[in-house]
């Protein structure tokens, strides 16, 4: 998975969304669930979604992915406009939906259906890579019924890296795991950004745990209660790896919820 395009600076943008607006539609009457949201992932930035429960978090991410199209306003994909669902942009959902007959590599393989241009063999290949890189090796014939949530977690990992996209979107892909389990795919998820190995420019995260939020983004954005606007944006510039346990953390997370209440 090498990079081929020439790497611009740190920070340049990655995803922009501009002014996006969504109305869901309640007995016809228009509902407003996002306004006027505009905010930037940069090159090798981890950002982070957050805000009070059914605001629209995953709308958002969803508009991002092409998956729903926005009422008004547009994103940009590296300056391409998001029209639909595309190769460049990848998703990771809470509760990865695995084929149950398929094998972990199968899966990961069948996440490639669309890549006309790839053989079965490189399919494959590129599929066990994927694997390695999220921490399966050993695993690739195991069936799902026969994995760990976090082991299933990591099937949905390799199945997003599998497609080298340049944008990994992410919605709250830790909240169903045990403690630990979770914690070490935190720290995994950020070692992806920032690793040589993947083609990943950008990670966008949902989450609703701020301890999370502190520990993994360099930005945070935050949207207020229905209709979701944007109340803040917060650059997290605490040096890494993150001490949990120091007093500038514990402000950080202050400082979050301070926000969101
Ligand atoms: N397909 C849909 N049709 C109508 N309303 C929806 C649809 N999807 C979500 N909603 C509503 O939009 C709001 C935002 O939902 P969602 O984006 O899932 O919030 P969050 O991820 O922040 O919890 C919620 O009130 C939800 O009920
Ligand atoms: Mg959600």
């Amino acid at each position: 998975m090498s990079q081929s395009e020439p790497k611009p600076g740190r920070g340049s943008p990655v995803v922009r969304v501009e002014h996006v607006n969504l109305d869901y539609h309640k007995e016809k009457e228009p509902l407003p669930v996002l306004v006027d949201i505009s905010m930037e992932a940069g090159r090798d930035e981890l950002v982070a979604i957050t805000g009070p429960s059914g605001c629209g978090k995953s709308t958002l991410l969803r508009i991002i992915a092409g998956l729903v199209r926005p009422s008004a306003g547009a994103v940009k994909v590296l300056d391409s406009e998001v029209k639909g669902p595309r190769e460049d942009v990848a998703m990771v959902f809470q509760n990865f939906v695995l084929l149950p007959w398929r094998t972990a590599l199968e899966n990961v393989v069948f996440g490639l259906s669309s890549k006309k241009d790839l053989t079965g063999e490189q399919k494959r290949e590129r599929a066990m890579q994927a694997l390695d890189v999220a921490g399966l090796t050993g695993f690739e014939n195991v069936y799902p019924g026969e994995l760990s949530g976090g082991m299933k977690q990591r099937v949905g990992v390799a199945r997003a890296l599998a497609t080298e996209p340049k944008v990994m979107l992410m919605d709250e892909p830790f909240s169903s795991l045990d403690d630990l389990t979770a914690e070490r795919l935190r720290k995994e998820t950020h070692s992806l950004l920032i690793s040589p190995e993947t083609s990943i420019q950008s990670v966008i995260l949902v989450s609703h745990n701020v301890e999370e939020i502190i520990e993994l983004a360099d930005k945070v954005v935050i949207l207020s209660g229905r209709p979701a606007r944007v109340s803040g944006v917060l650059t997290v510039d605490l040096p890494r790896p993150r001490n949990k346990k120091s007093e500038e953390f514990f402000r950080w997370v202050d400082k979050v919820y301070s926000y969101l209440s």
